[in-house]
């Protein structure tokens, strides 16, 4: 029997082509965003509390996302004139202009992106950081119940710049990291001869031939 369920991107993949209807019309993704950085996010319900602070935080810091050449889009199961009472409400009573777009969806967006689980009908807090050419690089989950880490999302997109334009991959905690602070991990040699090479070579720090590190220039 045909199997016609469609499985969600995973990390690698390309993101699927959809029209999405927002606050600000309706968005072709991702093609709309082709060579721009993109964190998708979805959030449970408009007017309930963490979902508040989660939008005021996302708001505050998004110029420093434009900084990083990265649009932000917001997603719940709930209709646009919802979407846009609420973000009136956050302007009205804190004082925040909410100036990206939120999805309307009536569930169809969030089933075939997985933000729904388990018997649920509101989605989860998901957050999907897609690529300027349209890859998922990076997937998050969170529950209704714990608002996200917003400094650690633009974390992420700094990190991910980093490690493609320097081909180089980021240590735990980076720029703090326990054992190299703000150098960054040069990808493990490949070959014996190369593996060799890490050790006599002074051109990275290695405490061995598969954990070098170096400092960005
Ligand atoms: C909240 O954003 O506060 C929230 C949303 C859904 C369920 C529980 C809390």
């Amino acid at each position: 029997m045909e199997n016609n369920v469609q499985r969600i991107p995973l990390i690698g993949e390309k993101f699927p082509e959809m029209q999405v209807k927002t606050t600000q019309g309706v968005y072709s993704l991702p093609n709309d965003f082709e060579g721009k950085w993109l964190v998708l996010f979805s959030h449970p319900a408009d007017f309930t509390p963490v979902c508040t602070t989660e939008f005021v935080a996302f708001q505050k810091r998004y110029d420093e996302f434009k900084k990083l050449n990265t649009e932000l889009m917001g997603l719940s199961v709930d209709q646009v004139f919802s979407h846009i009472k609420w973000l009136d409400w956050i302007r009205e009573n804190l004082d925040i202009e909410i100036q990206f777009p939120v999805i309307a969806d009536d569930g169809s967006i969030s089933r075939r992106l997985g933000f729904i689980h388990g018997n649920a009908t509101n989605t989860v807090r998901a957050v999907f950081f897609i690529d300027p050419t349209g890859t998922v690089r990076a997937i998050l989950y969170y529950p209704a119940e714990l608002g996200r880490n917003f400094d650690e999302i633009l974390r992420m997109i700094k990190a991910f710049q980093v490690a493609d334009e320097h081909k180089v991959a980021m240590p735990a905690n980076w720029p703090n990291n326990e054992i190299m602070g703000d150098e960054v991990i040069v990808p493990p040699a490949v070959t014996v001869a190369e593996a060799k090479e890490r050790l006599k070579n002074k051109k990275y720090q290695c405490y061995d031939w598969w954990l070098c590190h170096k400092k960005l220039k």
